[in-house]
């Protein structure tokens, strides 16, 4: 059992590090395709994608996974790997140095394990169920901040965002008056990541990917933080949906970001949490 653990960490560590060293060598050489307007990939997101899939599935050929440059394969299997091979593509594909690598790893659709590699600051962010979370093998929480007026908050925008501009800007607008400020890294792994280091007190985001969320969500819970949708509720057991609303905060911040979203306002309407 614990062999099985042992083999599963260490693969996951190895999948990190081989892409975070794609990811260095590629840095400033990025080729952009377009998967929309302004929803970028490189041949670097791919290069990354191949062979964390390789190294997972070299191991464990029944595995599962989701990953985000290619179809899932979901054939029932009790392990399912969520894979985003490059978080923050388009600070990469411009040498805007904040993206990493994110893999979680889920059991029953229960998430075990999940980890985030920042090849730039040589970063390694660590979770495992039940068992804490690091960053570079030492013990991080969130923080203890008491509210959300005190707080620093980090969001992202989704890439429905040139639909939902106003939308998105209008949540922005609330959070900045209600907290002490607000950041918008272009990762929402490295945010995760951040807020579970207690470097910021909570995060948003709406529409965001399975991929996006699956490693950082087990990051904030295994530092002591909440993780749930914008009405308070666990995300459920099924992959597939985790990341639709993401609120992530300290307990007691997590409570005043509910507020806000309790106010009166255009996240309630039908389509507010639908994905594009
Ligand atoms: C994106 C980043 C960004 C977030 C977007 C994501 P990608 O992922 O995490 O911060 O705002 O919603 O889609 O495309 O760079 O892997
Ligand atoms: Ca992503
Ligand atoms: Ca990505």
């Amino acid at each position: 059992m614990s062999e099985t653990r042992d083999a599963l960490r260490s693969t996951l560590l190895e999948a990190l590090k081989a892409a975070g060293a794609i990811m260095r060598r590629g840095f400033g050489k990025a080729r952009i395709e377009y998967k929309g307007r302004a929803n970028l990939v490189t041949q670097i997101d791919k290069a990354c994608e191949a062979k964390i899939l390789s190294l997972i599935l070299k191991r464990f050929p029944d595995h599962d996974y989701l990953a985000e440059e290619r179809a899932p394969r979901r054939r029932g299997a009790e392990h399912l790997w969520i894979i985003d091979p490059l978080d923050g593509t388009t600070n990469f594909a411009h040498g805007y140095p904040a993206s990493c690598v994110s893999i979680g790893l889920a059991r029953g659709g229960e998430p075990v394990l999940g980890g985030i590699f920042d090849p730039f600051r040589e970063e390694l962010f660590l979770a495992e169920a039940g068992r804490g979370a690091t960053l570079n093998g030492k013990r991080i929480r969130v923080t203890s901040t008491p509210s959300l007026d005190r707080s620093l908050v980090l969001t992202g925008f989704a890439y429905d965002r040139l639909q939902r501009s106003r939308f998105y800007v209008e949540y922005y607008r609330r959070f900045m008056i209600s907290s002490h400020d607000v950041r918008r890294s272009g990762s929402a792994a490295l945010d995760l990541a951040w807020v579970a280091a207690g470097r910021a007190d909570g995060y948003w985001e709406f529409n965001l990917q399975p991929w996006d969320v699956a490693a950082g969500m087990l990051l904030i819970r295994e530092a002591g933080g909440t993780v749930s949708d914008f009405s308070g509720r666990d995300w459920g057991g099924d992959p597939s949906s985790w990341g639709r609303q993401t609120l992530a905060a300290n307990s007691k911040v997590h409570r005043g970001m509910l507020r806000v979203f309790d106010e009166p306002g255009p996240w309630r309407m039908p389509d507010a949490h639908k994905r594009r």
